[in-house]
Parts: structure tokens; C-alpha cells; sequence
């Protein structure tokens, strides 16, 4: 049975260790193969397919969505002018600010939808370029709808970019589930209705999105991720003109 009641539960209870070090960061947010830290070069192609695909520039107010402990925020704060940061893992917000601190990052310790209410409300700069890696995979279809209306408030009619990264690839997912034991684990963990999915959370089909953006005049674009990490996840530029 599903232990988790809901996903602010899990992510507080995910590898919440304190961090000490770098080698933790990317333990807490799982960038990691085997425990281990992803190498160097992975990451900076992480960080600069980010940076590629928002074309970011030092004129850019960047918000990022469910920023982790920073890992990739303060890569990016060299290349925009500020980054507002949330994410409702208070333990992964207290590593940002110890570790991860700069003065153009503002962390907020926040679910996304009052992180997006909050940044409408009190940023008179309004961000035109948003983020979010690696966590799509914990929202819904209608929670993705309300994240982009939010967005779509704060942008007021303006243009925008929103760069979804390394979400769970529905077509792809059996790359990824290719041990028979794998596959069969999935298989009982949907039918047991075990919506966590060990962590791995939802698998998304490119066409649900493309539908939701159609729907709210929006353009998609959809890429495979890197190889080199994985072969089942994909990357996704959203847009108003
Ligand atoms: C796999 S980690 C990714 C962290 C970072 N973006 C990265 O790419 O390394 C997913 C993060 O999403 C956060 N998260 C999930 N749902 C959220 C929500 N509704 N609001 C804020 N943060 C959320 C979790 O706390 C966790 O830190």
C-alpha cells in the first residue's frame, strides 16, 4: 500500500538528510546515479539546456518552480538578472539558503500555486521566463492548467517562456521499466492505485499537454532529454508570443 498521503508529505520525507556538502545537494534531489552524484559534465549540460532553451540574458527575471536546494538556481543567477525560487520542502529551502545563496536569488519556502499568487501580487518586475526541472512528474493534468492561468495572470497578455525539464515521457516509459521484475512492480503499483509510483510519480503523454495549451492559445514544443541520463524523459518549451 501507498504510505504517502499526498506529495508535500513525500518530498518532506524524501532523503531528508542535512546537507553538509555538495555530495548531498544532489542527493537530496536525487541527481544522482547510484547515490552518486551526477558527473560535472551532465550537469552543466543540465544547466545549459536551461539557459539555451529560455535564451536567458542579464536583463531576465526568472521564476522557478520547485527549485529544490538551488543545485541548478545558482548556476543560472549568472546568466539573468534575478531568480524568484520556490519550493514547499522546507529542509531543501534551509540548504538553498545555506548553501545556494546569492543576492539576486529570492528562495521562497512555498507550494507553487501561493509561490505564483505571492510573485502576482508583490513583484512589481513581473518574471517572463519560468522553470521547472525535474517535477512535473508530481502535478496533475488540472494542476498544470492552473499553473499556466497563474502564469498566464502574471504575464498579462505579455510574452512568456515556460521551460518544463526532464518530465516522465508516457511513450518512453518502457525504457525505463525493462527489467521484467521493473515492469512488474509498475504494473502493481497502478493497480494498486500507489500514486506516488515509487517516487516516479506520473507519466505524461506529450499530446495531454499539447491538448492543455492548445486550449489556452499557447504554443508546445517537445524534445527528448539528454540521452546521457536517461531514455525516458522529455523536455518541454511552452510559450505566448
Ligand atoms: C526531483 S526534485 C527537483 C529539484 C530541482 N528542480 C532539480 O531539478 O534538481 C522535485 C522537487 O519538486 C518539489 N515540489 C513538488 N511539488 C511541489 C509543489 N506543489 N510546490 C513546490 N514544490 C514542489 C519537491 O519538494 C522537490 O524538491
Amino acid at each position: 500500500m501507498n504510505s504517502f498521503l499526498n506529495w508535500e508529505q513525500f518530498w518532506q520525507e524524501w532523503r531528508n538528510k542535512e546537507a553538509a556538502n555538495e555530495e548531498d545537494l544532489f542527493f537530496q534531489v536525487g541527481l544522482t546515479v547510484d547515490k552518486k552524484p551526477i558527473e560535472k559534465e551532465a550537469f552543466d549540460e543540465i544547466c545549459d539546456s536551461i539557459s539555451d532553451a529560455l535564451a536567458l540574458n542579464s536583463s531576465d527575471i526568472l521564476a522557478e518552480l520547485c527549485c529544490g536546494n538551488g543545485l541548478i538556481t545558482f548556476v543560472l543567477k549568472d546568466r539573468v538578472k534575478h531568480i524568484y525560487a520556490t519550493d514547499f520542502a522546507a529542509h531543501l529551502i534551509r540548504a538553498a539558503k545555506e548553501f545556494k545563496s546569492a543576492s539576486n536569488i529570492t528562495y521562497i519556502c512555498n507550494n507553487v500555486f501561493d509561490f505564483l499568487v505571492y510573485i502576482k501580487d508583490t513583484v512589481a518586475a513581473a518574471p517572463t521566463k519560468y522553470l521547472m526541472s525535474n517535477a512535473l512528474a508530481y502535478f496533475t493534468p488540472d494542476d498544470l492548467k492552473r499553473i499556466l492561468l497563474l502564469i498566464m495572470d502574471i504575464t498579462a497578455g505579455q510574452p512568456f517562456l515556460f521551460y518544463l525539464k526532464g518530465v516522465p515521457n508516457d511513450k518512453l516509459k518502457w525504457n525505463f521499466y525493462n527489467t521484467e521484475e521493473r515492469r512488474k512492480k509498475y504494473l502493481h503499483n497502478m493497480s494498486d492505485g500507489n500514486f506516488t509510483n515509487d517516487g516516479m510519480g506520473r507519466w505524461w503523454h506529450p499530446e495531454e499537454i499539447a491538448a492543455i495549451c492548445q486550449e489556452l492559445n499557447l504554443k508546445s514544443e517537445f524534445w527528448n532529454s539528454e540521452q546521457q541520463l536517461t531514455g525516458f524523459r522529455m523536455d518541454i518549451k511552452l510559450s505566448r508570443d
